[in-house]
């Protein structure tokens, strides 16, 4: 797609780039994430350049570099973080390697008034800073505009060529005045207007141009992104061009396959065909522990399945089929797409084979640039039903993923919480997002007489996981007053486990309904774990998160009686003996548990 005059963010690591890119976004400009070292002359057309934060010094060996001569081109660029020590150093400024790390909250000064990129923000606020290193001599033409307690240099300026960097992170919330900082320096560019409306008017072509006169084959889960893809390719194609499959994985949620169906019926969609394979998937993960593996297969049985349905419907390659998928924007960072980003899991969409494929050039994906937002938006412009649209997300493997396998027990060391907390580590490791990396650590669970989180285990929840460097979550137990023994069930995905967690997840599903919670939560796993207090028992663990588009989220503080209601609906369900409540915001924990 041509999107000459967007902002283009260099990904310099981590997952920051993509909080840029929604940012500006959020300006009504288009933006797009290259990789931190995309040549000068890739880049000659943008209208102006963010150089995103990263979790490396700029002393270490193979620490992402980029191309000196963007700053040749004219063009405004904005260093953050990493972004500004890289660009002041090969600016010929100087940088210093830092002792200690300053993380979290500072309080910024500027001299308000002076300068065009800190209109409308006010002398002092507070900033969010997380690094090492730190600018300490300027590079020749610049000149500090704003500092704090801990960082001399924390906004720089060279006016005259419109190029400035900031210590701090203006894309992350707790930064006060971030996106006004943004909003300005998206002022300097010459930028083009964009909003999803005028994305909408140039998709049809591009996906026309993408797709010839092949025709194409996809998936639908039924989830937002799916859905979106598939009504869009209908209706640039037609539905003589598109065939739509959906595939019961035996891990979906309760009556999903009815509800699917009938909602694509209403909206007079005929080529979708239904199809059970949930025997074959639960065969293919017997004896599977491990959550990259799951994925995997998971992925692979997705297009085993394709495969076969496409030959009994005689849908071949060579006769010009190709496969649609749903990816979103963000759905390729989390795989490690840009060179910088580390490996969080493997997407179901993002398997080998099908990145192969890809290569080839068989694959069209519609909402690859869009944020979840935008293809909410892009879902209602196109005439879908808002309840469809506003689904809460569920991944494309399903409540696979949220069944945690584990063959043996693995304790973890003992956990010192410095408190009167009652607290016990669990048998169990789940994936966290630590570092802008990907860690598989214990849980731990905290205890009172109230059975509910109060400010002290909300605390712990997150300084547990800073101090600690065996823990990546932190739970409430919502079921018990004090550590019960527990009873390892080792495990992988049965039909039996999908079940119960199937029951669990609808429970939880109608109490948030019920309790009016379901638009202000955006996102609700409900996760099934290998122990119990008996044998064979099980435990769920609540996690309700805020989020806006899954790269960072906050976990929500339930109602009390809600917390109650559903822990007791649970407690009832065969099997499950012990209800957790997950505090743990993204990161240090992610927003699945597997
Ligand atoms: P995490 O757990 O990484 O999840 O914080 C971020 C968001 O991504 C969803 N998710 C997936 N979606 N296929 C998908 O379509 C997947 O394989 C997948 N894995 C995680 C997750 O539900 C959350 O919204």
């Amino acid at each position: 797609m041509d999107h000459n005059k967007s902002i283009v963010v260099l990904d310099f690591g981590g997952q920051y780039a993509h909080l840029i890119a929604r940012r500006v976004r959020q300006c009504g400009v288009y933006s797009e994430i290259k990789d931190a070292d995309t040549s000068a002359q890739e880049l000659k057309n943008a209208a102006g350049i963010i150089l995103s934060g990263g979790p490396q010094s700029v002393y270490d060996s193979k620490s992402p570099q980029g191309d000196t001569a963007i700053f040749d081109l004219d063009i405004p660029v904005l260093g953050i973080c990493y972004g500004l020590q890289w660009m002041a150093k090969a600016l010929g400024g100087e940088v210093k390697q830092g002792e200690v790390k300053e993380y979290g909250k500072a309080n910024l000064k500027v001299e308000s008034g002076k300068w065009k990129v800190i209109e409308g923000i006010p002398d002092k606020m507070q900033v969010w800073m997380s690094h090492g290193d730190e600018v300490t001599g300027l590079p020749e033409g610049f000149e500090q505009i704003g500092t704090s307690e801990d960082c001399t240099n924390a906004f720089i300026a060279n006016t005259s060529s419109n190029v400035y960097g900031v210590q701090f992170h203006p894309e992350v919330v707790h930064t006060d005045n971030g996106q006004t900082l943004i909003e300005n320096f998206v002022k300097m560019c010459d930028v083009a207007p964009w909003s999803i409306k005028s994305y909408i008017d140039h998709v049809g072509d591009s996906l026309k141009k993408e797709v010839g006169d092949r025709k194409v084959f996809m998936l639908v889960s039924g989830g937002v992104d799916s859905t979106v893809a598939f009504v869009l390719l209908n209706q640039v194609l037609g539905e003589d061009r598109v065939q739509g499959l959906y595939v019961d994985t035996g891990m979906m949620r309760k009556d999903e396959t009815k509800q699917i169906d009938a909602a694509f019926t209403k909206l007079g969609i005929k080529n979708l065909r239904m199809e059970d394979a949930s025997e074959y998937f639960i065969m293919k993960l017997k004896e599977v522990y491990e959550p990259e593996g799951k994925r995997w297969i998971i992925g692979d049985a997705f297009l085993s399945v394709q495969k076969r349905v496409s030959e009994e419907m005689n849908l071949k390659m060579e006769d010009g089929w190709m496969l649609g998928q749903g990816t979103i924007y963000p759905d390729t960072i989390e795989t490690g797409e840009t060179k910088n980003a580390d490996k969080i899991k493997t997407h179901h969409n993002r398997i080998p084979e099908i990145q192969k494929m890809m290569d080839e050039g068989f694959v069209v994906e519609p909402l690859r640039e869009l944020y979840k937002d935008e293809v909410r938006a892009l879902g209602e412009e196109l005439g879908l039903p808002h309840d469809l649209v506003w689904r809460h997300p569920f991944p494309g493997p399903g409540l696979g993923v949220r069944i945690l396998c584990a063959k043996e027990e693995v304790r973890s060391a003992k956990c010192e919480v410095r408190s009167d907390v009652v607290h016990a580590a669990l048998p169990i490791k789940s994936v966290g997002v630590q570092g802008d990396g990907r860690s598989y650590k214990h849980a731990v669970a905290l205890f009172n007489d109230q059975k509910f989180a109060n400010e002290e285990c909300w605390d712990l929840a997150t300084s547990i996981p800073n101090e600690s460097a065996d823990f990546n979550r932190v739970l409430m137990c919502t079921s018990h007053e004090s550590p019960p023994e527990f009873v390892f069930s080792p495990g992988y995905v049965t039909e039996d486990r999908a079940e119960v967690l199937r029951e669990a997840d609808a429970i939880v599903h109608d109490e948030m309904v019920k309790a009016g919670l379901y638009e202000s939560i955006w996102q609700f796993p409900v996760v099934l774990l290998p122990f119990g207090t008996s044998e064979g028992g099980l435990s769920i663990v609540l996690r309700p998160v805020e989020s806006q588009e899954a790269m960072t989220a906050n976990a929500v503080d339930l109602p009390q009686n809600v917390v109650s209601n559903m822990t007791q609906q649970l407690l009832a369900l065969a099997g499950v003996d012990v209800v957790f409540q997950d505090l743990t915001h993204k990161p240090p924990g992610t927003i699945e548990w597997e």
